[in-house]
This record gives structure tokens, sequence and C-alpha cells, in this order.
């Protein structure tokens, strides 16, 4: 039996909780920081996904085996690395990349370098910095509009410009490189424009061998049609009609499989997911980003499609045992559909009191953005809750979580109603 200590606080979370609890494998499940919803299917720990001490002394308290990280903050600042260099921890499992393979998502420009060095597909690019500001504008007048501007390191979901106009481009190029995202734009990768429906497709991997989980499509743009700002996601579905499993055969066989190569031949170990942020360019997937984590909210759809013991697959990530694993997949469709907060993803109140959850039926509420306050829940963040529903269509599960949406009440609440529109 083991002890399970989940890293992190928001929907992405929760679902993977409570897929874990399913497993007959666990003994007890604690999350760290967790939320209102993850606190129903284990114990909410109060210390902070960053806190790596704080963490430590959780884990030797609570005879943690099996460390799953969440959120690619903490990877990417190296807590697995953390763990390994530690006497008491270094015997702990943990599944999530050490700071080398979070790099990844941790700099745009290692990750473009790493696509072009293992022949991935991904868009032309120049990476820039302030020495090299001349070289990126010559680059710039080489391309065609709408440019693409990337922070190199971590800024949150919000180091991507995409701009129309060539001397704006330019301008913006040196407003980034002059510190706009602080120490992540000290890097500037330039892209091609890529157009084309996205796709966000998972696997899971021991550094050797993979599985890959159910694709989903996530809408990123707060506005119904896709438009206005950009969201960290608004609902998700699964499956993905267009990746059929010839298309994803050419996935696997142009993306992942290299990916996964690419890091053993480059001796980086990996021990975690890998979230291939996929553009399809007619017919062809490119890779417009990695992730080193699960995608948040394509999590609270996908879990639901795992038949498989969930943490059969999380021992082998760690263990180096994945080629002994198989997946069962769900036939059924899965989607989620969140609830946000009035202003997201612009300024929002908190504390708003959350009423209905009784009257909920035939779907999962799995919470993102909430906080038990004596004894309510109240929102506690611009994602707040997502309803993830089952259905043997697309059209079916939407409906099922749209009238579900509307029995979850909040000052100000907000959600998009057409989900899988472009599908
Ligand atoms: P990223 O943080 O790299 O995922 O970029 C955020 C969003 O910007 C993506 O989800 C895409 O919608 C868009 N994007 C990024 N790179 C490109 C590109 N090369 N071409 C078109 N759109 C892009
Ligand atoms: N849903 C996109 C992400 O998690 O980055």
């Amino acid at each position: 039996m083991l002890n399970i200590l989940l890293v992190g606080s928001g929907g992405r979370e929760h679902a993977m909780a409570w897929k874990i609890k399913q497993s007959e494998k666990v003994d007890k499940l604690f999350i760290a920081p967790g939320n209102a919803g993850t606190a129903d299917v284990g114990e909410n720990i109060a210390v902070s996904v960053s806190d790596f001490e704080g963490l430590k002394k959780v884990v030797l308290e609570k005879s943690i085996n099996l460390v799953v990280v969440g959120p690619e903050v903490p990877l990417v600042d190296g807590l697995h690395d953390f763990f390994l260099d530690d006497e008491e921890l270094k015997d702990v499992k943990v599944v999530g990349p050490q700071k080398e393979g979070a790099t990844l998502e941790g700099s745009k420009d290692f990750a473009k370098d790493f696509m072009d060095r293992h022949n991935i597909p991904t868009a032309k690019y120049k990476t820039v910095t302030p020495e090299t500001l001349g070289e990126g504008i010559e680059f710039l007048k080489t391309m065609k509009a709408p440019y693409v501007l990337k922070a190199d390191g971590l800024a949150a979901g919000k180091g991507v410009l995409i701009i129309e106009d060539l001397e704006e481009a330019e301008a913006s190029l040196k407003i980034m490189l002059d510190g706009q995202f602080g120490e992540a734009s000290s890097k500037v990768v330039i892209e091609e424009f890529l157009s084309g429906v996205e796709l966000s497709v998972f696997a899971i991997t021991d550094g050797k061998d993979y599985k890959i989980l159910p694709e989903a499509k996530d809408y990123k743009r707060i506005g119904e049609g896709d438009t206005g700002l950009n969201t960290g996601g608004m609902g998700a579905i699964s499956p993905v009609p267009f990746a059929n499993a010839e298309y994803m055969k050419k996935i696997e066989d142009r993306i992942i499989k290299p990916t996964v190569d690419g890091l053993q031949k480059d001796d980086i170990p990996y021990n975690g997911f890998i979230f291939f942020g996929l553009i399809d360019v007619d017919g062809d997937p490119y890779v417009i980003e990695y992730n080193v984590r699960m995608g948040d909210p394509e999590t609270e759809a996908v879990m639901l499609r795992i038949k498989s013991d969930f943490v059969d697959l999380l021992e082998a990530a760690a263990n180096g045992t994945m080629s002994e694993q198989s997946i069962e997949i769900d036939e059924r469709t899965a989607v989620t559909v969140m609830l946000v907060s009035g202003g997201y993803p612009g300024t929002y109140e908190n504390g708003k009191t959350m009423t209905g959850f009784d009257k909920v039926e035939n779907s999962i509420l799995f919470h993102a953005g909430t906080k038990q306050e004596s004894n309510k829940v109240v929102t506690a963040g611009g994602r707040v809750i997502a309803i993830s529903s089952y259905g043997s269509s697309m059209k079916e599960a939407l409906k099922q979580s749209y009238a579900n949406a509307e029995k979850i009440e909040f000052d100000g609440r907000y959600f998009r109603k057409d989900l899988g529109f472009d599908l």
C-alpha cells in the first residue's frame, strides 16, 4: 500500500486526486496545499508547492512513498533534484521530471533546440538576446505577418505575443528584451506563425517507454467563438474527432517517440508527464510547445477516460517499468466546462458564496479555485470549478455539464456555452 503526496491546488490536481483515490493500492492520499475539492478525496496539508523544506517534512512525517507533482513551477525549480540530493528523501519516488527535463517547458529556446536536434516538426524560429537584437529584427523582416514572439522562460501563460504589424513586432521585441517579463524575457524566441486547430496530447513516461493518454481539445479564449483574451482554459473535450487512429499514429511516430528517444540520446532522465501542445497544419501535426505536466482543464476530462489503475502508471513512471504497463481507455466522450469568476482573466473578486452543489446530478465536480470557509464554499480564483461529464457523444456530454453548470451559483459566474463549436 502506498502513501501518496500530490503537489498542487487546481482543478488538475483535484481530478488527479479523484483518479488516484480509486486505486486499491492507495492507503493515504495527501494534497499540498489542495483546495476545497481535494479535501473530499484526501487530506489537504497547508504547504505551498514551492516550499521544498515544508514538503520534505510532510514526506517524512506521513511516510510518503510516492510524490506526484501537478504544476510546472516546482519541477522547473528542481523539486525532484532536491529529493535526489537529500539523504532522507533520495529513495522516495517522484513523478515529474528533474530540472533538466523540465527545461523543455522552462525554456522555449531549449525546447526549440531539442526539437531541431531530433527532427521534431515545429515552427521555424530564431532566439535573440539583447546583444543580438539586430539579428532578431532582420529575422522578423524575413517572416510574414503575424509575428510570434515568446518569452524564453516561464511567464504564467502570458509570455506569448502575436502581432500583426512588423514595426509593432520590432518594438515589442525590444520591450520584451528590456525585461517586460523580467528574467523570463531576457531571451526571446521569434517564431513562424502556424495556422490550424490546436490539440493537447499527453504521454506518461519513465524516460525510455511511454503510454499515450487520451488526447483533448482545450478552449483557451474567454469569449464564445474563440474570441477575447486568453485564459488558463475554459473547458476541454476528449476524444478529439479529427485525432483518429491514423492521425494519432503520425503524432506518435513524428513527435512522441522522437521526443522520448531524444531525451534518452541526450542523457536527460525523465519520469513524468509530457504534454505536447500541437497544432494541425493541413493534416500534419506540429509542436507549439512542450509542457512537463498535465494540462488544465484537459486533465478534468482526460482522467475520466482512463480505465486502468492510474497509480500503476504513476508507479511505472517513477520506477522505470513503463514497458510492463498497458493502458485501457474508456470509449465514451468526456468533457469539462469551467465556471469562472466575473471579470476573469482580468480582475475579479474572490469570496463569493457558492451554492447548488447538492443539485448536481451525473457530473463530477473538480474544484479549481475554491475555499472552504466555516460551513460554506467560496470562490478563491479566476477559474472556480470544472464540471465534467461523460456522454455517448460530445453533444450529450456537453448537455449534461451545461445543465449542471446552471445549478452551481455564485455572484458573477460565467462559462462558455459553445465548447466543441469547431469540431
Ligand atoms: P504557448 O505558450 O507556446 O503555448 O503559446 C500560447 C498560444 O499561442 C498557443 O496555444 C497558440 O494558440 C499560440 N501560438 C504559439 N505559438 C504559435 C505559432 N508558432 N503559431 C501560431 N500560434 C501560436
Ligand atoms: N490547458 C493548457 C495548459 O494547461 O497549459
